[in-house]
């Protein structure tokens, strides 16, 4: 949550400052700011909303070689001007743009700045007063920067400029992600590659608790001993395409479509060289040696791994638990002997799921994150990874991300399975080739999606999606598609969990979305339609080729029952997708979220 850029070179800083904040948008959009930095000092443009209105207010004709920049996602304070970043300490000296949350900073306040008048409600604040309080004292900038660093407890990632030395960018993190690129006479600082693609691809990871010195020539890293650390750099294996819209009017859109040529860039990736799926031995291998698996997520990636649990229990034969991250400390259950953690995260940087894998990793225990970002802090953190190469996924609706991680997931629970000889009777390959050419046939019936949007979704204040067994987990994603792009009241429930309560809810014209793509509850959730059409509810029922009835308003092509999930989602994406049009809203940056949530 919350971007940042930084710059310094020759360039037109101030416009790769902001093209960089557009990139990153996806983390957070409620303000903006850059601070650029000339002969005449430091000159701070921020505004409440999003890069276009920060655009709107930055003075062209301001030239400048160093910079940062932010866009916000509000932690501490109501999105407003005051509490854009940059923020700058009382003499005006230090500018700082700060992503984390600083856990202490009350603390921080009372304890040395009692005579401080603070500016905004922000933790950041603190951090760049404490910076000049240290250097009033007589200390040097970079030894200040190093000891308010040390008083920090939380999480941070830092750009620091010093209006006496418009030659340097102090940088540093701990526990939000930063990285820094390397150019030919300039180098840039960035949440995520990404926002600096447009000039460079070589890239520095930096580790927590590192300090960072960066000029136009030269990158400097210390470790939190004061020593020179040297490191090489990687080269970002990103398309500039991948991140660009296109001929689409909306990422989520263009996510959508791409899930064919997702799974089919998953199967390849997966494959040996005769053919076969194959992971990393040693993956295999710690999952011979589990007596159980216990998977931890959040949102999207969480209904991943309600899915993952009947791959692996079904395939593999080994007993599954599935967590919310957020609740998983204070809920932890009685681990068994040999336990297995796998970390479901698309980002790859979700600080709940952050928070188990560290105490995961305390216990000693073995962990694997599925992620689309190689290199993020929990496939660094983990002990294996397994990428979901769906590329980058920009709109804050997960939806080739979720349907990767089901792929992946189905790959993970074959090979375990026949690594422990177990006869699953699937060819995995072929039955994921058959999935990816029903995903394109889905993608083709958007007009027929956004005539059901129309229908039941234009007016409605609430929706219901109801599903048995795999289909449930199934309306659970559909149920948080809808809610968190639409803002429709939407839930998810086992169809026969209805008549326990939520059936009270049932008014005349309830919208109620039901799957039906599984023979074996076919009948059951057929009933619990006809229960919720009996108290007036309108329902749209999905249901899978061969399974279909007169009544079924659309029909799935038919895959391998276990898989429909990569399948049946589709639907419910485009379907939330239109919803969310027709309503007007901000489809790619719905209201009070940000694509990676990187506070607990
Ligand atoms: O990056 P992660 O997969 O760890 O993110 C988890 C959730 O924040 C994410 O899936 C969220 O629920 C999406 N906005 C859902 O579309």
């Amino acid at each position: 949550m919350c971007g940042i850029v930084g710059y310094i070179g020759n360039q037109d800083t101030k416009e790769i400052l902001l093209k960089g904040l557009e990139k990153l948008e996806y983390r957070g959009y409620d303000s903006a700011g850059i601070a650029i930095q000339n002969a005449d000092g430091v000159h701070v443009f921020k505004e409440k909303g999003r890069i276009l209105d920060l655009r709107s207010i930055v003075d062209e004709s301001c030239k400048a070689n160093t910079g940062i920049g932010h866009t916000r996602w509000a932690t501490h304070g109501v999105p407003s001007h005051e509490n854009a970043h940059p923020h700058q300490s009382t003499s005006g000296r230090f500018t700082m743009v700060h992503n984390g949350v600083i856990e202490n900073y009350s603390h921080l306040k009372r304890e040395f700045l009692k005579d401080v008048s603070f500016k905004s409600d922000t933790d950041t604040e603190v951090i760049v007063q404490l910076i000049e309080k240290l250097v009033n004292e007589g200390n040097k900038v970079e030894d200040a920067f190093s000891q308010a660093l040390k008083l920090l407890k939380g999480s941070y990632a830092i750009a620091l400029i010093d209006a006496e030395n418009e030659e340097t960018i102090f940088v540093a993190k701990n526990k939000s992600p930063l990285l820094v690129g390397l150019g030919t006479d300039f180098n840039v600082v960035a949440s995520d590659a990404m926002a600096m693609l447009q000039v460079t691809d070589q890239f520095l990871e930096l580790m927590d608790k590192e300090i960072v010195i960066v000029t136009k020539e030269s990158v400097t890293i210390q470790n939190l001993e004061g020593e020179v650390v040297s490191r090489d750099p990687f080269t970002a294996e990103l398309d500039a395409s991948d991140i660009e819209k296109g001929t689409y009017p909306h990422y989520m859109l263009k996510e959508i479509d791409e899930q064919p040529l997702v799974i089919r860039k998953i199967v390849q990736a997966y494959q040996d060289d005769q053919g076969k799926m194959s992971i990393d031995q040693d993956i295999v291998d710690a999952m011979n040696d589990t007596d159980r698996v216990y998977i931890v997520a959040c949102g999207t990636s969480y209904h991943a791994g309600l899915v993952g649990k009947q791959f692996i229990e079904k395939m593999a034969n080994i007993p599954v638990e599935v967590h919310v991250a957020s609740e998983f400390s204070y809920n932890m259950p009685l681990l068994s002997q040999n336990p297995l953690f796998i970390f479901i995260s698309q980002s790859g940087e979700t600080a709940d799921s952050r928070a188990v894998l560290v105490r995961v990793k305390e216990l000693g225990h073995k962990a694997i994150t599925i992620t689309n970002v190689p290199g993020s802090t929990l496939s660094r953190e983990s002990d294996y990874t397994l990428l979901l190469h769906a590329g980058p996924e920009i709109a804050v609706a997960s939806t080739k991300a979720y349907t990767a991680q089901l792929a992946v997931l189905a790959i993970f629970a074959s090979v375990t399975a026949e690594s422990l000889g177990r006869d699953i009777s699937l060819d995995i390959i072929q039955e994921l080739g058959i999935v990816a050419n029903a995903m394109e046939v889905l993608c083709g019936t958007k007009e027929e999606m956004e005539q059901i949007a129309r229908d039941y979704l234009a007016t409605t204040r609430n929706c219901f999606f109801i599903g048995r067994s795999i289909d449930f987990f199934v309306g659970l994603e559909g149920a948080l598609k809808l809610k968190e792009i639409s803002y429709i009241q939407a839930e998810g429930f086992a169809g026969g969990e209805l008549k326990h309560g939520t059936i009270a809810l049932i008014e005349e014209g309830t919208p109620i979305i039901a799957l039906a793509t599984q023979e074996s509850v076919n009948l059951g959730i057929r009933g619990n339609v006809k229960e919720v059409v009996a108290r007036g509810a309108n329902p749209c029922i999905i249901s899978m080729k061969g399974l279909e009835e007169e009544e079924d308003r659309f029909v799935i092509p038919e895959v391998s029952p276990m898989l429909t999930p990569l399948i049946s989602v589709i639907p419910l994406q485009l379907i939330s997708y239109y919803a969310a049009l027709h309503r007007d809203c901000d489809v790619d940056k719905p209201r009070n979220l940000a694509k990676s949530v990187t506070v607990e």
